[in-house]
């Protein structure tokens, strides 16, 4: 199993502090099946900007620390992208990671659900080559009318990720519209996003099983298993059409129920 969102490089932003933080954090992801991670440092105008040198020196310490130590584990390379005006042409210039060199590109978009031009970035991005994850949709709070932008995004051919430690407090916002987004079929990912041995740990094992249950084998085989190393092996990754809401499909009169196409 490889994460494809996780801040357990050190040093470089708000994730691992130092190398024994790194190396603490890799054993849970053992612990929990995990084989590798794809690394993905914040690059984030004025809050981090490491740069992919510093990023690239980062895990080559850590990986011969594992060596030494006789731990097997991957660490690929990649970028959370906060997405502003000039991250079109970092992307070209090659100013920022892709994820582990494919076209795939990890992003987040300051308010996105309330913009609404997200979708047009999100075929812009696209147009330059590149196939935007969006990481942890489920932290945008978009309210029930705004869930439209969710739709429009998707459809422009974004891929979505959620966050697994967004299934921990069934009392949270974010529990309610990871669930909601699972329900409407609309994730390709699942990601830890660890950022410390506690703020979002690789410790998933009830999470997983919670979506394995949820969605059934063949869903969890894709998405939890197969999607990432799709990923860094630049192959396609299949998106399917949203899933009509319940309600919504209540709605619908007994004749448009027959004759609907699929
Ligand atoms: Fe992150």
């Amino acid at each position: 199993m490889l994460d494809i969102h996780t801040h357990v490089l050190p040093g470089l932003d708000d994730g691992a502090r130092d190398f024994d933080e790194s190396l603490e954090i890799i054993k849970k992801y053992i612990n929990n099946g995990y084989d590798g991670v794809i690394a993905t440092p914040h690059h984030y105008r004025g809050r981090y900007i490491p740069s992919k040198e510093e990023i690239i020196k980062s895990r080559d310490l850590l990986l011969n620390q594992l060596k030494k130590l006789k731990i097997d584990f991957d660490i690929y390379l990649g970028n959370e992208i906060f997405f502003e005006e000039n991250t079109i042409n970092e992307l070209e210039n090659k100013e920022v990671f892709t994820i582990a060199g494919s076209r795939y590109i990890l992003i987040e978009f300051p308010f996105l659900g309330k913009i609404n031009y997200a979708h047009s970035l999100i075929y812009q991005i696209q147009l330059s080559g590149f196939m935007p994850i969006i990481a942890h949709v489920e932290r945008y709070q978009v309210t029930e009318e705004e869930f439209e932008f969710m739709e429009k995004i998707y459809n422009a051919g974004a891929l979505f990720q959620v966050n697994l430690s967004s299934l921990k407090d069934p009392s949270s916002k974010e529990y309610k519209l990871v669930n909601k987004i699972l329900d409407r079929d609309m994730v390709q990912f699942v990601a830890t996003d660890t950022h410390s041995l506690n703020k979002r740990n690789p410790d998933v094992k009830d999470e997983l099983n919670y979506l394995k249950n949820k969605m059934g084998e063949r869903w969890y085989q894709e998405v939890v298993i197969d999607n990432p190393y799709k990923v860094i092996n630049g192959e396609f990754v299949r998106k399917t059409e949203i899933k009509e809401s319940l309600e919504k499909n209540k709605k619908k009169s007994f004749f448009e129920k027959i004759f609907r196409r699929n």
